[in-house]
């Protein structure tokens, strides 16, 4: 996967500069039809079999920001996983970097993706919980359970979430003291442009909503780093670190379309004739995109790969040594 990091935010360029507004500028709504209540992914057998560009990048991430994660001198750390999906990820790279005496609560709101994973990759370490981070009670019942973390990780998921700033204070509230995240977030990826051109079609405005949630909030942003950093910021975190990352994954092209059902949920939902005029709509698309130079399009090359260009905001940030955390009851 080769990569380009496009601009750099941290906290000596931004200290003290709180949106004052306050608003997220994203474009999720809760107006919604009633195609699904929620966009959940919850093809775990499917997700696992394609999820290759993202281990990729859990992977990459995992191996720039190791050397900085601070963990105790007793090796007995605690960290929780957000977003955890089929589990291979927590397991194949999240525990080889933790100290050998640490203990991983790893939690998704799938319930399938958690059953998934408990099943298929379970570990001595790691707990797997159900866990919605835009839930209070979930972000409760978990405190309750397990008490502040040492360290949170969450790989590509944050920007499944509409509201930015409330999962900002509750990964602040399971943190202690001091401790630590690392996230990655979606910025761009074909799919937002195809549902933003498909937005436009009437034929397809029926689930015009569902694409919309199941776009990030950073896709088309103008400064998506400076978005995230101060989301991040007014949560209370310091010593921020916000990348934007461009990054090319030369799929094997059968690999490709499988991946998409399992990241495009709704289309779980509709009729089979609609998801393959869908389906077919995007491979298209993906096919004659322009890929930045020396890359010819996909189409025009022969090689059985499928490039997909896309970009990541990698942030990592720490809670104040003495920083203090409202609980709910
Ligand atoms: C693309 S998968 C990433 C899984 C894994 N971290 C990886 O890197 O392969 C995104 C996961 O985030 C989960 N997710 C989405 N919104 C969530 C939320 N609000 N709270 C917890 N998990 C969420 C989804 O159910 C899905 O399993």
């Amino acid at each position: 996967m080769s990569e380009r990091v496009l601009k750099v935010y941290d906290s000596n360029m931004y200290s003290n500069n709180i949106n004052s507004n306050g608003n997220c500028t994203h474009n999720h709504t809760k107006n919604r039809t009633k195609i699904t209540d929620e966009v959940k992914m919850h093809s775990a057998k499917r997700y696992h079999e394609t999820n290759c560009m993202q281990r990729k990048d859990a992977l990459d991430t995992i191996l720039e920001y190791e050397s900085i994660f601070r963990w105790t001198p007793e090796g007995n750390d605690t960290l929780l996983d957000i977003g955890c999906g089929t589990g291979d990820v927590t397991m194949d790279y999240i525990v080889p970097m933790a100290p050998p005496g640490s203990r991983i609560v790893a939690g998704d709101k799938s319930i399938e993706m958690v059953e998934y994973a408990s099943t298929n990759f379970p570990h001595p370490r790691i707990t797997y919980e159900e866990l919605d981070i835009e839930k209070e009670n979930h972000v409760n019942e978990i405190l309750k359970k397990y008490g502040q973390f040492q360290h949170i990780t969450s790989f590509c998921c944050l920007h499944w979430a509409m509201n930015q700033y409330e999962i900002m204070e509750n990964i602040f509230n399971l943190l202690q003291p001091g401790g630590e995240v690392l996230m990655t977030v979606f910025q761009h990826h074909p799919l937002y442009e195809y549902y933003a051109d498909m937005s436009e079609n009437p034929k397809w405005s029926l689930y015009r909503p569902e694409m919309k949630i199941s776009t990030s909030p950073y896709f088309r942003n103008e400064n998506p780093e400076k978005e995230l950093f101060l989301r991040i910021e007014r949560a209370g975190f310091v010593d921020i670190n916000v990348v934007l990352k461009e990054r090319m994954y030369p799929f094997d092209s059968q690999v490709f379309i499988d991946s998409t059902v399992p990241v495009a949920p709704f289309l779980d939902h509709i009729s089979q004739s609609h998801k393959d005029e869908f389906l077919q709509g995007y491979i298209e698309k993906v096919l004659t995109m322009k890929l930045p130079p020396p890359y010819r399009s996909n189409k025009e090359r022969n090689d059985k790969k499928t490039i997909i260009p896309f970009c990541m905001l990698v942030a990592h940030a720490r809670k104040p040594t003495h920083a203090s955390t409202v609980l709910s009851p």
